[in-house]
């Protein structure tokens, strides 16, 4: 959170002053957010799954239609794909980074698939340019679930610019927050307003109750002015917090790969994760695991592959790509709460082998 002294008074005013629910906070949070992570629009949700629900639907997802999608990740990324009556179809990842690999992604892409759903798993970015290719030359839609990586950027461009739809969280441990809330950028402007209409219900903004007419049903994903407000005053130090996960990202790629039986996760030359938590790679990350619990540091391989859970049994395959890097993988802390002096003693606990 902002500093209390800071965030109090804007807060109160919004929470004393009658307009709670989405309003200007919401709509002048959404104009910063573009500008300041250089998007071509924003949306503001009440979840980064709500607006990656309506990413899938505003890119055409409809029931039966197959999306291809990573099994490595926080499972709203594909319990939307379920949600709409749709087929995820898990494509392996690069074992060297944990993200979509582009040759496995092109193996399942077939006559039903509507989309490409990538991650960019922990901060790191995917392969985008190599994406964006294949989603061409097939003709089916990229969208980013940037949840994990605000502030990454691609071949020099802000994350979340290539797909045809990205989105972002800002639930309560991401870089930012605004308690629980989310974000959805479209490449087409022109989609904006059906997207819109999803997010409330299928009803109109501005068309007076009794005369809207609803002609497809929506949901209930608006941003309320509560969460705007927390958000708008979090982008002022926002910068700041992001440089801090990638100073300490940095620093951990190279202290961490000279010690021998660990390597950090690859990044392409053109890729500049955000380091939401740091990807390690150890032929024995239990044993990284016991060596910082001994000094009081928790680690771990965060997620459950989503292909294991039993919701996604029907669509399981063989990942032998997903099951190296998730036997090598774990995640330690690296995030703006990291002190220095922190992080130096991560480094000096994995050295002593
Ligand atoms: C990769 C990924 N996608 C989507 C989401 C959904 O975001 P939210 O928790 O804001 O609904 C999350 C976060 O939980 C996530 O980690």
């Amino acid at each position: 959170m902002p500093p209390r002294d800071a965030l109090m008074p804007m807060l109160e005013d919004v929470l004393y002053g009658g307009m709670l629910a989405e309003g200007e906070h919401v709509y002048e949070f959404e104009r910063r957010f573009a500008e300041h992570f250089g998007l071509p629009n924003a949306l503001g949700f009440s979840s980064g799954t709500g607006a990656l629900h309506v990413a899938l639907l505003s890119c055409g997802v409809r029931p039966g239609d197959e999306v291809v999608t990573t099994s490595m990740t926080a499972e709203p990324t594909n319990t939307t794909i379920l949600q709409i009556g749709a087929v995820p179809v898990f494509a392996d990842v690069d074992p060297r980074t944990g993200n979509l690999e582009p040759a496995s992604v092109e193996a399942c892409i077939g006559p039903r698939t509507k989309a490409i759903l990538v991650v960019h798993y922990a901060g790191y970015p995917v392969a985008l340019n190599a994406m964006r290719a294949l989603a061409d030359r097939h003709g089916v839609a990229l969208i980013e679930d940037c949840a994990h990586a605000l502030g990454a950027r691609y071949a020099g461009q802000a994350i979340g610019t290539i797909g045809d739809a990205a989105i972002f969280s800002f639930q309560a441990i991401k870089h930012m927050t605004t308690v629980d809330g989310g974000a959805l950028t479209l490449r087409d402007p022109a989609k904006i307003r059906a997207a819109k209409k999803l997010r409330w219900f299928g009803l109109e903004k501005g068309v007076p109750r009794t005369e809207v007419d609803i002609v497809e049903a929506g949901y209930k994903y608006n941003m309320t002015n509560v969460a705007g407000v927390i958000g708008l005053r979090q982008l002022d130090d926002i910068d700041e917090a992001i440089a801090r996960h990638i100073a300490h990202g940095q620093a951990f790629d190279a202290a961490l790969s000279a010690i021998p039986g660990l390597s950090a996760a690859a990044v392409e030359a053109v890729s500049e994760p955000s380091y939401w938590i740091y990807t390690l790679l150890s032929d024995d990350s239990d044993a990284v695991e016991r060596r910082l619990a001994e000094i009081g540091v928790a680690a771990s391989k965060l997620h459950r592959p989503n292909h294991l859970h039993s919701v996604f049994a029907p669509y399981r395959r063989d990942l032998p790509g997903l099951a190296e890097f998730y036997r090598r993988l774990v995640h330690i802390p690296c995030g703006w709460w990291v002190s220095d002096a922190d992080r130096e003693r991560i480094v000096s606990a994995l050295s002593k082998g």
